[in-house]
C-alpha cells in the first residue's frame, strides 16, 4: 500500500528527518520533504542522493517562523511528521533571548495547514523525552507518558538545554490543546538523545554528544552521563510504525539505552587504542542513580528496538565511523 501513499516531512534535511526520509522512501512513501533553503546544495543533496528519491521525493520550500508556509507540502498528503524545530536554542544560555514562540507558532501553523487540507488521517510529531523529564521531584522508579516537564522549574533554574525544553513543552501542550479542538489524529514520539549514524553533512547537537568521548568536547560530555539515548534507526522506524498502527494513540517515549560515561569511555578505549580516550572523569559518580525512560507503551503496541542490544560504546562508535567517512573526523 506504502507506494500510493503520500507523506509530508519537515526538517528534513536534518539528522533525524532525512533518516526518517530514507526509511520512508525505501518503504516506497512519496515523500514531500520540506527544508528552508531548496536551493542549498549543502542542505539538500544528502536527500536528493537518497534510493527512490528521483521518483518518490519532491522538496518544498516552507519555514517555522511564515504562517501558512506549509499548506502547499500538506495539501494532499495522508500523512504528517513534523520533525523541524530550532535546535541551536538548546545552546541557549540563561540570558537568551526567548524562542519559544518560533517552536509554538511553528507546529500551530503546520496544523492549520493540516486542518485546511483535509486529507491528513495521522499527525506525528517529534517530540522528546525532555517534555517529560524535567521534574522538580523525579519519579522514583521511571519515567512514562503521562508525565509533563515543569516549564516554570526551567526558567527558574536555566540548566542546560532550558529554553530547548520549555518551548517543546508549551508547544506540545499547546498542539494537544489544537488537535483535540480540531480533530486532529495526533501521536507524538518521545526519543531521548538520538545516536548513531547520519546522512547529513555536518554534525548537530546529539552527534557532537555520541562523538564527544573521541574529540573530547566538554559542551558534549558533560551531559553524557547518565542520559538515555536511542538509535537513530530505532527512532526513525518507530516514527512510520506509529503512523502506520491503527491503534497508535497519545505519547510514546522511544528510549532503550543508559549512558554510563565510564563503561562507554572503556568500550570506546578498547576500539579505539591510539586514541588515548579519556577513562577517569574527576568527580562524576560511577554508578549514578538513574531513573529510566520507560519505552513501555511503545513496545507494548508491538515496535521491537532492532539496535537494543548493542552497548553504548556500539552506538558511539558508529556515529563516530559515520563522521570519519565523511571526512569530519579522523
Ligand atoms: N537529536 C536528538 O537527540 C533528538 C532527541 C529528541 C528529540 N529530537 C527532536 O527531533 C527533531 C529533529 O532533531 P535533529 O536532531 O534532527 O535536529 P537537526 O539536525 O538540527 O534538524 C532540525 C531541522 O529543523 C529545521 N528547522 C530549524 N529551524 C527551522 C525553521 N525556523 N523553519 C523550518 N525548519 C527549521 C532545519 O531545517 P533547515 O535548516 O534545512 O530548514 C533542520 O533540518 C527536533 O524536533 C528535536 O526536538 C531530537
Amino acid at each position: 500500500m506504502a507506494e500510493t501513499r503520500t507523506v509530508c516531512v519537515t526538517g528534513a534535511s536534518g539528522y533525524i528527518g532525512s533518516w526518517l526520509v530514507k526509511g520512508l522512501l525505501e518503504r516506497r512513501y512519496h515523500v514531500r520533504a520540506t527544508v528552508r533553503d531548496p536551493g542549498n546544495g549543502k542542505k539538500v543533496k544528502h536527500l536528493l542522493e537518497l534510493p527512490n528519491a528521483s521518483t518518490h521525493l519532491s522538496l518544498w520550500k516552507a519555514d517555522l517562523t511564515e504562517e501558512s508556509s506549509y499548506d502547499d507540502a500538506v495539501q494532499g498528503c495522508e500523512g504528517v511528521f513534523h520533525v523541524a524545530t530550532p535546535m541551536e536554542i538548546i545552546y541557549q544560555g540563561q540570558d537568551g533571548k526567548d524562542e519559544t514562540e518560533t517552536t509554538v507558532n511553528g507546529i500551530l501553523s503546520i496544523m492549520r495547514s493540516c486542518s485546511k487540507a483535509k486529507t491528513v488521517k495521522r499527525f506525528v510529531y517529534t517530540s522528546t523525552i525532555g517534555t517529560i523529564t524535567m521534574q522538580r521531584q523525579p519519579p522514583l522508579h521511571e519515567y512514562t507518558e503521562d508525565l509533563w516537564s515543569d516549564v516554570d522549574f526551567c526558567y527558574e533554574q536555566k540548566m542546560f538545554g532550558w529554553m530547548y525544553i520549555a518551548a517543546k513543552t508549551t508547544a506540545e501542550k499547546a498542539a494537544w490543546e489544537y488537535a483535540t479542538e480540531n480533530g486532529i489524529d495526533m501521536v507524538t514520539i518521545h526519543p531521548s538523545l538520538v545516536f548513531g549514524p547520519f546522512l547529513t553533512p555536518y554534525t548537530s547537537f546529539s552527534i557532537d554528544a555520541a562523538i564527544s568521548l573521541y574529540t573530547t568536547s566538554s559542551v558534549s560530555l558533560k551531559i553524557m552521563n547518565g542520559v538515555p539515548v536511542v538509535h537513530v534507526d530505532d527512532v526513525c522506524n518507530a516514527h512510520i510504525y506509529l503512523f502506520e498502527h491503527p491503534e497508535a494513540k497519545g505519547r510514546y517515549i522511544c528510549s532503550s539505552h543508559t549512558v554510563n560515561i565510564f563503561e562507554t569511555a572503556h568500550s570506546l578505549s578498547l576500539k579505539y587504542p591510539d586514541r588515548n580516550i579519556q577513562t577517569e572523569f574527576e568527580g562524576l559518580d560511577k554508578s549514578p542513580k538513574i531513573v529510566p525512560c520507560s519505552s513501555k507503551k511503545l513496545m507494548d503496541l508491538g515496535f521491537e528496538f532492532a539496535h537494543k542490544n548493542k552497548d553504548m560504546g556500539e552506538l558511539c562508535a558508529e556515529t563516530i565511523e559515520s563522521c570519519r567517512e565523511k571526512g569530519l573526523l579522523r
